[in-house]
């Protein structure tokens, strides 16, 4: 029996930003009990729900050094689905109204607290992990201060990590003084083959360099990050470190989306009864959100931080256009005030069609999800993106740009060999988009058995973790054995 800690800074149902929590809250659930003891370590919000937070128990405390403060370190467990949690106690750091609060200095010493915390409860909690699993920059140091802690003692060495990229976007990057000194790592991490990138210090780089092994969640992504346009400004690290790469597509958890046991829509439907059935979902959301009740007319959704990265330029682009034709749009999201404003004007100015729901709500994304026609994802780059994988699993048609996960789990529409579940095109340009659209609404209006036929091959697909928690299994045994 193999010992994984999974170390993250959102995870289902705790508490969630993004596609990180989906991972990180359902990947542990997929490995073979006999084989792996999979537990979980995450920072204790306040602003999480009330419900999780009366559920955790109190462990044990000690006092740690961070940042030249002597810092309160609260130990609290749960175990949830057969999984057991731990989180980080303290109140000076995790109680903000959301995980990222505040600016980036400050996020900075709040994760650099967790990281440290993580490696220094383990004797605490009697948990020795032969691997430690790390996700995205807010875990980045945990592989540094690994190295550093071999020298503490036999504890600490062997331990192995693995540092996994959901998005090569956020670094955890300030200048190199304020960060040793929050740290309190010597200056010898300081320097351009290890923690240091362009005269600041990176936390992402720190774990990327320290990892033993580096993964992200497409293979198309772990190619995209080596080159200029996708790396961020460490596509030189990431062909560096090409040896120890890898991508694996996520997985999604099919017990919470699943069409015919979803509670929080208004009809469960089958591959074999969406065709009866899928459209009373689309009247109840229409009814819902006061659209115009038209079960013929195509609904498109849009479930989404409302960020640049998810290609909403381009939709604010040819907005005007695509209301010209008979479809309707429903968006979820919050983000940038740029997008939310945007939307909320256009269903101002196209009431009864579009339907701006600038909010967070699980239960509304997945009625989204369940109710439409079509999904639409024009990213400006995707590590991998879920909600296409589950608009796949609700029949709904995924609209895309070919770009990393998106490319790997989407195939384009063939109508010559009729294969394919969803439209694609490739270049970041509006019109393309626009275009790839109105196709799909040619398909949707005029060839309803093949559009039918499309919905089948998509509700067929299988993306449960079966197949990916496969390939980190792998992964954990080429690095610890079996
Ligand atoms: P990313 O992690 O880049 O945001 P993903 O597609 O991997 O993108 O994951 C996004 C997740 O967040 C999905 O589970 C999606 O349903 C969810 N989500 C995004 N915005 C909202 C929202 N406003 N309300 C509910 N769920 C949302
Ligand atoms: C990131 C990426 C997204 C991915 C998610 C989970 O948020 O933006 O593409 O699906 O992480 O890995």
């Amino acid at each position: 029996m193999k010992n994984i800690l999974f170390a993250s800074s959102e995870c289902v149902p705790f508490i969630k930003t993004g596609g990180l929590a989906d991972v990180v809250g359902s990947l542990p659930k997929y490995f073979d009990k006999k084989k792996y003891d999979v537990r979980v370590v995450l920072p204790k919000y306040s602003c999480m729900k009330q419900e999780w937070k009366d559920m955790l128990e109190y462990v044990d405390h000690f006092y740690m050094d961070i940042a030249g403060m002597d810092q309160y370190v609260g130990i609290l467990k749960c175990v949830y689905d057969k999984i057991t949690f731990y989180f980080v106690d303290n109140e000076y750091f995790f109680s903000g109204f959301a995980p990222y609060d505040g600016d980036p200095k400050w996020n900075i010493e709040k994760y650099a607290f967790f990281s440290k915390a993580v490696l220094s409860i383990l004797p605490v909690i009697g948990f020795r992990p032969d691997l430690i699993h790390c996700h995205d920059w807010q875990t980045g140091l945990i592989p540094v201060y690994l190295d550093n802690f071999r020298y503490l003692g036999e504890y600490y060495r062997g331990i192995k990590t693995v540092m996994t990229i959901h998005n090569l976007k956020f670094q955890g990057v300030w200048d190199t003084k304020t960060v040793r000194s929050i740290t309190g790592l010597p200056e010898y991490y300081f320097v351009p083959d290890k923690m240091e990138a362009y005269k600041d210090a990176n936390l992402l780089k720190g774990g990327i360099v320290y990892a033993d092994k580096v993964t992200t969640v497409s293979q198309t992504y772990a190619e995209e990050i080596k080159t200029p346009f996708y790396g961020e400004a460490l596509d030189g690290l990431m062909r560096a470190r090409d040896n120890a790469l890898c991508g694996i597509v996520n997985g999604l958890d099919y017990e919470e989306y699943c069409p015919f046991l979803d509670s929080r829509i208004a009809k469960k439907f089958t591959v074999d009864t969406f065709r009866k059935n899928k459209v009373a979902n689309k009247l109840a959301l229409q009814e819902e959100l006061g659209l115009n009740k038209d079960s013929r007319t195509m609904l498109i959704g849009m479930v989404s931080r409302l960020t640049d990265q998810k290609g909403f330029d381009l939709v604010d682009y040819i907005m005007d256009e695509l209301c010209q034709d008979a479809v309707q749009i429903v968006v979820l999201g919050t983000g940038d005030a740029r997008y939310e404003n945007m939307f909320r004007h256009f269903a101002w100015k196209y009431s009864g069609k579009v339907s701006a729901n600038i909010f967070y709500s699980e239960d509304l994304s997945h009625r989204i999800y369940a109710s439409c026609d079509a999904f639409l994802m024009p990213s400006l780059f995707e590590p991998c993106g879920l909600s296409q994988l589950m608009s796949l699993r609700y029949g709904t048609i995924p609209i895309v740009r070919e770009t990393g996960g998106l490319k790997d789990t989407v195939e384009p529409y063939n109508e010559f060999e009729k294969t394919g579940t969803g439209f694609s095109f490739t270049n970041y340009n509006a019109n393309e988009m626009l275009n790839t659209i109105r196709y799909a609404e040619r398909i949707y209006y005029d060839k309803k058995r093949d559009w039918n036929k499309i919905v089948e091959r998509a509700m067929n697909k299988d993306f449960s973790w079966k197949n990916s928690a496969r390939q980190y299994d792998e992964l954990y045994k080429s690095l610890i054995g079996e």
